[in-house]
Order: C-alpha cells, then structure tokens, then sequence
C-alpha cells in the first residue's frame, strides 16, 4: 500500500518522473473505489455544485456543502491525500480565509486547500501558509470567475494574458503554495509554466506537459450526461447504471424480480400452524 503523500512531498514532486494522477471525489463510494484505484490525490471539487447538487455553476455551493462533502470523502480514502476547495467568496480576505480554511483541516481532516486565483488573493495564501495549511493554487479557467470571464472559455490565447498567467504562478510559487493546477488552457502555454515554476503543476485541459493530471469523477468514469472536449471518460459507468435500471424495471413489471431466491421464507410447520390459528373459527 503506498504512502499518504504530504503536502511537503507534493511540492517537491517535479523531481520525479512520473505524473501524479489527481481525481476529484464528492463522497465516502468515490473515495474509496479512488483510493482504491491509487490515486495520488483526491480533490474534494466544488464541481460538487454541478455534478452532485445540479446546480449550473460552482457559485452557489457553501463551506457547509463543501464540509459535509469532504468528511464523507475523508472517511472513504483515509490513506489517500485530499485536498478541499475553497468555495465561491469563502476567501475574501486573510481572516475568513483563515478561519475557512482552518474548518476543514479540523472539521473534515483535509491535507490542503485549494483556491482560486492569482496575485489578488496573495494575501490569503500568505495567511494560510503562516498558519501551517498547505495551499494548492488554481489558475486559467477559473470556475468561480464565469462571470468575469464571459463564460468557460480557454484563457491564456494572446502574449498579454500569456504573460499575467506567467507572472501569477510564479507569484504563487514564490509565496509557497504546494502546487498549482492549470486548467482550459493551451497545452504550450501549460508546458511552458510547467518549466518555470519550481513546483509541480497539475493539468485539466491543459496538454500533456504538466506534471500531473486532474479529472472530475464524472467525466472521468462517463457517468456525465455532456463532456467537455478535454474530458476523456475511461469507462462507461452511465449507460451501466441507466441499463441496470431498465433491467430492474423491466423484470419488476414481469414479476420476474424477486424470485425464489431473492426472497425470505417461512417453514411449513410455522405457516400451517399460524394458518389454522387464524381459521380456527
Ligand atoms: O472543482 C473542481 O473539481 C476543480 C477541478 C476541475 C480542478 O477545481
């Protein structure tokens, strides 16, 4: 069985070879078939909001949605790193960060944080990292700026916005967050942060030239109903589960379910007796 990796080993990962595989978990069944699996980290997502909770965006999800989450995911994978977002305003400034943050390293026994954003949100990663919480960065294609951005649209396309992707993660870096995850942008452009910045980077549509992977559960098993172009499902979960249905369904209107064997049973002798017990007038 391998190691919990740290946060302390996670940063200095890009000495390795081989890419670390993150997948993103929303309950007790997910972490465990995950840690099962061997994922190196699992991501407690606020994609909670639009794969688990139906809702179009990440914006409505809550600390409390997020707490609930990861103590289930916790339970599922405790051998497993899980990192836990930090969802839509729950760190606007270093004290609510902090007091945030603090709430799932105590309440769900996170490893780490992950937030969103670059420069802006210095002063929260700062705050963090002074009191001992591992940080995981976001930047690119931020779900929790889809307003900002005018919807999910790769970022980082010209040499301005190349540029400010450039000089976020490296302020990032240089203030000590453990890694970074690129996501919705050029794969060149991901290969090239990758290169300069001194800890590890973890790619959703970004390319292949990060140093590891991240993918929803949902796309990554097809459980999805729609997919993003960079989502690969490597199973086929969703025609399973709806073909189960049908089947249950099916054999339920036949009275074909449950059978003999699928059913409880009583003895002769005690339904003979509870029988002529009940006509003995
Ligand atoms: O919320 C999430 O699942 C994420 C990944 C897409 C990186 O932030």
């Amino acid at each position: 069985m391998k190691e919990r990796l740290t946060a302390q080993k996670l940063k200095s990962w890009k000495e390795q070879e081989t890419p670390l595989v993150w997948l993103t978990a929303y309950d007790f069944s997910q972490a465990e078939m995950a840690e099962q699996a061997g994922v190196d980290v699992i991501l407690v997502g606020d994609s909670v909001g639009t794969t688990v909770m139906g809702y179009d965006s990440t914006l409505p999800v809550t600390m409390d949605d997020m707490v609930y989450h990861a103590r289930m995911v916790r339970r599922g994978a405790p051998k497993t790193m899980m990192v836990v977002d930090l969802p839509f305003l729950s760190y606007t400034r270093p004290d609510q960060a902090l007091s945030n943050a603090g709430r799932f390293m105590q309440e769900t026994l996170a490893d780490g944080v992950k937030l969103e954003g670059g420069r802006r949100v210095l002063d929260v990663v700062d705050a963090l990292i002074a009191h001992d919480i591992p940080v995981i960065g976001h930047l690119g294609l931020t779900p929790q700026s889809v307003h900002a951005m005018g919807g999910y649209r790769v970022q980082a396309r010209t040499q301005e916005t190349v540029r400010q992707l450039l000089d976020d993660a490296q302020a990032l870096a240089d203030h000590g967050i453990a890694a970074l995850v690129l996501e919705g942008i050029p794969d060149r452009v991901a290969a090239y942060v990758t290169e300069q910045i001194a800890i590890p980077t973890i790619g959703i549509g970004a390319g292949n030239g990060t140093d590891g992977q991240v993918l929803v559960f949902h796309d990554c098993l097809g459980l999805s109903s729609r997919y993003p172009k960079f989502a690969k499902p490597f199973a086929d979960v969703r025609h399973a589960i709806v073909s189960g249905i049908e089947q249950y369904g099916s054999e339920v209107r036949t009275r074909a379910f449950p059978s003999d064997e699928h059913s409880y049973h009583i003895t002769d002798k005690e339904w003979e007796a509870f029988w002529s017990r009940e006509h003995s007038d």
